[in-house]
């Protein structure tokens, strides 16, 4: 099944010019990246993409971190795509991602995690035009 995701490339990535290598690691997988772009998120921005974990303790800190420097977001088109960059990017706590994956290769702890990718296709169809109008997705 043809889908698209909503990948992020967080600041602690973007900061040690990791973006092109990701980039990379995202399209050798197989996915096609339909739009992307560098935004720094405010944090009313950071706090609304984040909604979902406001009640959890790491909330304010993820959205300090959130908002400390650049991203990249991407969205990116593929077979099973959300499923298929979650595979990629590997587990939440680098400490348990497997080898090969984005953040085993990059991810610095549980918060700094290099990368972000929607977790379902309702997910997915909300974060992707929070980022991006029609007009910037290429067909
Ligand atoms: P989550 O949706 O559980 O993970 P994923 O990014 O793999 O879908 O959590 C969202 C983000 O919240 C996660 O990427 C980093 C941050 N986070 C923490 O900072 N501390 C934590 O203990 C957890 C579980 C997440």
């Amino acid at each position: 099944m043809l889908q698209r995701t909503l990948s992020i490339i967080k600041p602690d990535a973007v900061s040690r010019n990791l973006a092109g290598d990701i980039l990379a690691m995202i399209q050798a997988a197989g996915l096609t990246v339909k739009a992307t772009k560098m935004i720094q998120l405010t944090r009313a921005q950071a706090e609304a993409f984040y909604a979902v974990h406001k009640e959890r303790p790491f909330y304010g800190s993820l959205c300090d971190f959130m908002t400390s420097g650049p991203v990249v977001v991407s969205a990116l088109e593929g077979e099973n795509a959300i499923q298929a960059y979650r595979d990629l990017m590997g587990a939440t706590n680098p400490a348990n991602a497997a080898e090969g994956t984005i953040r085993k290769r990059f991810a610095l702890d549980v918060e700094k995690n290099a990368v972000h990718g929607s977790d379902a296709p309702e997910t997915a169809a909300q974060e992707i035009p929070f980022f991006f109008s029609a007009l910037e997705i290429v067909g």
